[in-house]
């Protein structure tokens, strides 16, 4: 057994661009499927809270199942650490809610295009709450974006402002989520960090649900679904989104530890663009032609802001060595 795990980690570190590669097919991966049996739920079974506490109960079920086999083995948790994760995760749940409003309301396309404004978000946190200068150039290479996002929101078939602000709000929230994440950088490794986050953030969705969906769900949403689909097709979808949400996420979060935040947050555009495909191939939208042009300039906007953001890092990065 020790042989082959030699033989593991030799490859792991032979190579790591290799292994890295594969986190981010499979991340993606994993995300486009999630997108496309969510809404495929939504089109028969439209209450987001409830499909939210859906996906973060699969994975704490997951998670549970795997600490008890020791895959991984629990990391262990105290007040301390528990004080610095309850407001990552109530950010993950806000943050998970309202874009799963936004899917519910328009089409997947859109929400994703309004998503990629996130980079946005982020460096207008990194100035005005955390107060770090940032420079004209990586604002004025932001404008694109605006412009881009706004072009398609204008034209965009399925607009509604339930959707675009819920979307509007998930970007605010996993900006938030991403300041609280630095300041409760750990020891504890991703998967078991990931772990907590869901279970604490169940916890979030919980009231919600059971306040918004819950009435209608129990006079005729439930029924309504099996009427449509049947029993065995409703639970089984659910368990089965619930569980590529979950993998998706541990996914990117195990990337995230080998890669830069900012390579991860070029990744996570990328994995945008494949979405957005995807789901205008397979649900057949009808996208306008400024809402087509539009979104690819926010696309290649957020792409020319990385890059330029990338470059004043690496110029930080040598002059702090010089
Ligand atoms: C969710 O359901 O939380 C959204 O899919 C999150 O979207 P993102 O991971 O693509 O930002």
């Amino acid at each position: 057994a020790s042989s082959s795990g030699d033989a593991k980690v030799g490859f792991a570190a032979k190579y790591p661009a290799l292994i890295t590669g594969f986190f981010f097919f499979m991340w993606y991966f994993l995300n486009v499927i999630f997108n496309i049996m969510n809404k495929k739920i939504y089109n028969y079974f439209p209450y987001p809270y409830f499909v939210s506490v859906i996906h973060l109960g699969v994975g704490v079920v997951y998670c549970l199942l795997s600490w008890a086999v020791g895959l991984p083995k629990r990391a262990p948790m105290d007040s301390n650490l528990l004080k610095l994760l309850v407001p990552v995760a109530a950010c993950h749940a806000l943050g998970h809610v309202t874009s799963n409003v936004s899917f519910a309301a328009v089409a997947v396309s859109f929400t994703h295009t309004i998503k990629a404004l996130e980079p946005f978000f982020n460096a207008a946190a990194s100035q005005f709450i955390l107060g770090q200068q940032i420079p004209l150039s990586l604002w004025l290479s932001l404008a694109p974006v605006v412009l881009g996002v706004s072009m398609a929101s204008l034209t965009e078939l399925s607009f509604n402002w339930l959707g675009f602000i819920s979307a509007m709000i998930s970007n605010i929230s996993f900006t938030y989520r991403s300041i609280y994440s630095k300041k409760a950088m750990t020891d504890m490794d991703s998967t078991n960090i990931y772990a907590y986050i869901t279970i604490i953030a169940l916890a979030f969705c919980l009231p919600p649900a059971i306040i918004l969906d819950g009435p209608k769900l129990l006079q005729h949403g439930f029924s309504d679904a099996i009427a449509k689909v049947g029993m065995t097709k409703f639970v089984t979808d659910l368990f089965w989104v619930g569980l590529f949400y979950h993998l998706y996420n541990q996914v990117a979060t195990n990337t995230l530890e080998r890669v830069a935040p900012l390579t991860h947050a070029v990744g996570n555009v990328l994995k945008r663009v494949f979405v957005i495909g995807f789901s205008i191939v397979i649900f057949g939208n009808k996208i306008s032609t400024q809402t087509g042009i539009g979104t690819c300039i926010a696309i290649a906007g957020v792409a020319i802001y990385s890059y330029i953001k990338a470059k004043m890092e690496e110029e930080k990065r040598q002059m702090k060595t010089t």
